[in-house]
């Protein structure tokens, strides 16, 4: 099989190249742009092995399978860069990577609060600073909160299993409710959850359903002084009502490894100057607010077990024609 490998770090490549000796595809690494790329540069391949950043449309399904590709597999858990139908219907089959390690993301997701509620970007400036006081720093005890969880799948039953360890009252809400999770954390509805909560954390899939879930309207319904922490995609939060919610003090911090149209910029070294993105920017300027980069994935743990399972996935395709992660 021969396969064009999109978006992997030049520290992967080794690990990538080693796997392969067991499995012995026609690998092809390229730093072209998937999105843009014209059919040509897909002819005479047989699969595509991309992330998150590269979008497959209506359009773009239509282009791979006319340039002959029939396997999508994404490194990704996350589906909503994939138009599935229309992949589906230009007869193109496609696998995910979907258990690589939610710990990364929940230990990553409970790095974020405990940053937010030490006020650690402020303190991490100041010393930069040499600024030794204490001025502004007063944090709060995460044993003594009320955590909201929203989505309780794989990421969040581990971030629950590690809130767990702090002492803390757990509140959970999703549309199924998992047996697991019931012995550590109290199912609620979605609007006592939003109420009850000094922090909450947003761990569900982007659908049509939840898209803006946080919304003037619903941060208008938390506690006063609430920390809203988002390491799931994007789309679910109105960026510009957090920002206006930040100025206010209706929110005590945000915090946050996913924003919309990240595409634009992600994995790049970018000038302040032309960075389009003026709310982010404003973001990105308050102390009570943290960014990362897409990255709450980025473990060794987590890579490894992202490549193997890419593997995997592309070997049952070669053998059967079909995938147990089959996502189409
Ligand atoms: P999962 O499929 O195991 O769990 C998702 C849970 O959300 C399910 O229990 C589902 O019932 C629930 N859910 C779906 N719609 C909901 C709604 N409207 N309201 C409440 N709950 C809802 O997925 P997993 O592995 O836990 O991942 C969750 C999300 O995290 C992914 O969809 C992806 O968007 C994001 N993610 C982010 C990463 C990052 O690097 N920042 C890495 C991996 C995933």
């Amino acid at each position: 099989m021969k396969v064009i490998l999109f978006h992997t770090n030049k520290d992967e490549v080794d690990y990538i190249k080693e796997c392969n000796t067991r499995f012995r595809f026609e690998l092809e690494f390229t730093d072209f742009d998937f999105n843009t790329a014209e059919a040509g540069r897909f002819t005479g391949y047989d699969a595509v092995w991309i992330l998150t950043n590269c979008k497959v449309t209506k359009e773009k399904s239509e282009q791979l399978a006319e340039a002959g590709v029939s396997y999508i597999v994404s490194r990704a858990a996350g589906t909503d860069h994939l138009d599935l139908v229309s992949m589906k219907s230009a007869g193109l089959k496609g696998a995910n990577v979907p258990r690589y390690s939610p710990n990364a993301i929940a230990e990553h997701t409970v790095c974020l609060a405990l940053m937010s509620l030490r006020k650690m970007k402020l303190e991490l400036k100041m010393i930069d600073n040499f600024d030794f006081t204490l001025n502004g720093l007063k944090g709060r005890e995460l044993r003594n909160m009320t955590v909201g969880v929203i989505g309780t799948g794989r990421i969040g039953l581990e971030t629950i299993k590690i809130l767990n360890g702090f002492g803390c009252r757990i509140l959970v809400y999703d549309i199924y409710e998992n047996q697991e999770v019931k012995s550590l954390a109290t199912y609620r509805p979605l609007s006592e959850v939003f109420s009850d909560s000094d922090i909450l954390i947003l761990h569900c899939p982007l659908t049509k359903e939840n898209e803006r879930l946080i919304s003037s309207d619903t941060i208008a319904t938390l506690k006063d002084s609430a920390v809203l922490i988002n390491t799931a995609r994007g789309g679910l939060m109105d960026y510009e009502a957090v920002l206006t919610a930040i100025e206010s003090g209706k929110l005590g911090a945000a915090a946050f490894d996913v924003y919309d149209n990240e595409t634009s910029y992600i994995r790049k070294k970018v000038e302040p100057d032309s960075f389009e993105s003026n709310v982010l920017k404003k973001l990105m300027s308050k102390d009570n607010v943290i960014y990362t980069a897409h990255m709450s994935f980025f473990t060794d743990t987590a890579i490894e077990n992202m490549i193997m399972t890419t593997f995997e996935n592309l070997y049952e395709y070669e053998k059967s024609g079909q995938c147990a992660n089959e996502i189409t």
